[in-house]
């Protein structure tokens, strides 16, 4: 079946996180034309139950698949994804490419052995983090904390705010007290989109040693890879959707036109 040439990618995510995996794919496919759409009413996802998640993202997903036509369905959210990518997959009729937290690369790279993993409260419980960790960890400390907090400081930061250095401090001491006497970390991985905004604070904090990890780039090549060969024609700017009132996105105006976005609308 032949792709219409101005079907978008629909990148999604609760809030602004998922346009760290959109800074990502415009590297690798600047032409592609993109609806990134941020679920402000139902931000945070995080604090949610399980039930509360898979119902929503699959509810919404399907709604804007009909509605925009998309060739390819990013969820560009660890949270949603670790809960209700396979629902998800099994409504929709097109390519859905999830986000999971990148234990895989964290593992390799690893020299002390001993792996940091900051995400979302409803991402750290999940039993698809067991599975990776089993799968690509073994024999190393995963030590996982959860950081609701990184998520309203990475929200803020792109409206303008600064960010309290006090609350990536305590994600570091945290995972230090669950360290205890074993080998440092010496590899972060960032499994919420939302934190890689925040680099560099966490960088400033953990220090040089440790290397932050986060799927965006590997994001990015797969959907590049499942599109190849397609064609892309955009009509317009990007669009950058909203749920809840316009209001939401009140702050965000700099960091939407900077990344190519027409002013934010209302789903
Ligand atoms: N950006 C989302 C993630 O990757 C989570 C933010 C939220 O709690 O809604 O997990």
């Amino acid at each position: 079946m032949s792709v219409e040439a101005a079907s978008p990618i629909l990148l999604f995510d609760s809030g602004v996180g998922g346009l760290t995996v959109y800074d990502a794919l415009r590297e690798v496919l600047p032409e592609a034309p993109v609806i990134y759409a941020a679920d402000l009413a139902g931000l945070p996802y995080g604090t949610k139950t399980e039930a509360q998640i898979a119902a929503r993202v699959a509810g919404l997903l399907g709604r804007m698949a009909e509605r925009f036509r998309p060739r390819l369905v990013c969820i560009a959210c660890n949270t949603a994804s670790t809960i209700a990518l396979g629902m998800v997959r099994d409504v929709l009729e097109i390519p859905v490419v999830g986000t999971v937290p990148a234990i895989k690369p964290a593992a390799a790279l690893t020299q002390t052995g001993t792996i940091g993993l900051v995400g979302t409260n409803a991402t750290i419980r999940q039993a698809y983090v067991d599975d990776l960790e089993a799968k690509f960890a073994g024999g190393k400390r995963l030590l996982r904390v959860a950081a609701p907090g990184l998520v309203e400081a990475a929200e803020a930061k792109l409206r303008g705010a600064p960010v309290d250095p006090a609350l990536i401090a305590d994600v570091r001491d945290r995972l230090a007290a669950l360290a205890e006497n074993a080998p440092a970390i010496d590899t972060l991985v960032l499994a919420c989109t939302h934190f890689p905004l925040l680099a560099e604070e966490l960088a400033a904090a953990f220090g040089p040693q440790v290397r932050q990890i986060d799927g965006a780039q590997g994001i990015a090549r797969r959907i590049a890879h499942l599109l190849e060969g397609q064609s892309f024609s955009a009509s317009g700017p990007n669009r950058f959707i909203v749920t809840g009132p316009i209001s939401g996105a009140a702050g965000l105006e700099a960091a939407l036109a900077a990344r190519g976005f027409g002013p934010a609308e209302a789903l």
